[in-house]
């Protein structure tokens, strides 16, 4: 059944036309799903809860490319290919040192992943083992990368990865330069789960586009960083946080001061969702996640805030919160700069790019729509120097 947005064009030949390509469908992936209406998210079959509870951010990156959970010796093996590629090129580290300090964290990702197929042999090798392992390069990298950058401008030196541990462990090791308690890894390890993967969103599209040119990877990936920078997109984790901040120092009253924003027609980041109709469940879990941390801390302001937030967005939008609305508290609370909420959402977001590339190369189209065109037509050209 098509939905009832997509509305039938009958100028320029092209069966359809809906803004924002709402309810089409651009290809089959068996990724993940989202139940829109139920709230549920599943990735290769698996409830987004159950992966959460029991499954490691590896265990995921493997069921993702590969369509089954791992076995102990498979994920053994993919935790040894991606610490081995943890460590970054030389000349990709003695760049990120002369990036400027103020410059956009999504901008530095973009660019740097880029450059690092500068320095990749199988940077445009398009077969499939070639790709496998520039999927497990660039994902081991990118902590790599978020770190650096994050220690530099602070006027730190980088630290070099830890030869075990996993992923969580070791961004946040080299990133604090200390190495995780056991509490915060399994908090950061779940929030990875979390954002691995998401159906057909806009960076997924736009990862998907760029690779059904048979583009290479290090094409596609910063190209979907690109989109996910954007505050509609995962740019808006970000701006939750910076409206918790604000509230505090403004010492608001959170619910007067949603109300006032919505008054003067703004958005209030972190809620709606193009395709959910009720609660985000990620966003369920991670109001548990916070709620856990704020009571084991003490601190629990952050979880109140955001709770008279949530809790005045139903009573006056009945708007729900997406996944970016819990997830800056949670950050925040493992004491992450705001601005690297979004780096660290492509971060687990490489999981599932890299794997919706193999999807689309495993039976590629390229994927082209049209444009509605209506503007002028049958206009007089005047030539320049009678204008
Ligand atoms: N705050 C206030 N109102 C919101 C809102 C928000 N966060 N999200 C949606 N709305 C309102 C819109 O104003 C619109 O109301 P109207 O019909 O009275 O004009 C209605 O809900 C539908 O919004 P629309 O922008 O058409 O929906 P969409 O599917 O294009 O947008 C988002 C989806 C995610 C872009 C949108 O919900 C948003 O901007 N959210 C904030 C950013 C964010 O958190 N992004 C992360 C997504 S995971």
């Amino acid at each position: 059944m098509p939905d009832q947005n997509v509305k039938e064009l009958t100028t320029d030949d092209a069966p359809i036309k809906a803004r924002g390509l709402e309810g089409v469908i651009a290809l089959e992936s068996e990724l993940s799903s989202i139940d829109g209406q139920e709230g549920k998210l599943i990735y290769r079959g698996y409830d987004i809860n159950d992966l959460a509870e029991g499954a490691s951010f590896e265990e995921v990156v493997y069921l993702l490319s590969n369509g089954e959970l791992p076995t102990r010796d498979q994920l053994d093996d993919l935790r040894q290919q991606l610490r081995s590629e943890r460590t970054l090129p030389t000349p990709v580290m003695e760049f990120l040192r002369n990036i400027p300090d103020d410059a956009h964290p999504m901008a530095v990702l973009q660019t740097v992943v880029s450059a690092l197929g500068l320095y990749d042999d199988e940077a445009n090798a398009m077969d499939e083992a070639s790709n496998r392992r520039k999927a497990v390069r660039i994902l081991a990298q990118i902590p790599a990368i978020i770190a650096a950058f994050d220690r530099l401008r602070k006027g730190l030196e980088p630290i070099p990865p830890l030869e075990d541990g996993s992923m969580a462990h070791n961004f946040l090791y080299m990133l604090n330069g200390e190495e995780p308690g056991e509490a915060a890894e399994r908090t950061f390890d779940v929030c990875l789960v979390l954002h691995a993967d998401h159906g057909l969103n806009a960076s997924t599209f736009t990862n998907r586009v760029i690779g059904s040119t048979m583009s290479d990877m290090y094409s596609a990936i910063p190209g979907a960083v690109g989109a996910l920078k954007g505050p509609l997109h995962g740019g808006a984790n970000r701006e939750v946080m910076r409206m918790l901040l604000e509230i505090d120092e403004q010492g608001a009253d959170p619910a007067k001061y949603v109300r006032e924003k919505l008054a003067a027609g703004e958005r209030v980041m972190g809620f709606g969702h193009r395709v959910y109709r009720t609660m985000d469940p990620r966003a369920a879990i991670l109001r548990d996640m916070v709620q856990e941390l704020s009571e084991k801390e003490g601190a629990m302001k952050w979880y109140e805030y955001s709770m008279a937030i949530l809790e005045t967005m139903r009573d006056e939008k009945g708007i729900d919160p997406n996944v970016d609305f819990f997830s800056a508290s949670t950050y925040y609370q493992l004491g992450i700069d705001p601005d690297l909420f979004t780096p660290i959402f492509a971060l687990s977001r490489t999981a599932g790019w890299t794997a919706h590339l193999f999807e689309q190369w495993a039976d590629n189209r390229l994927i082209r729509p049209r444009a509605e065109y209506v503007g002028k037509r049958d206009r007089t050209f005047v030539p320049i120097d009678q204008r």
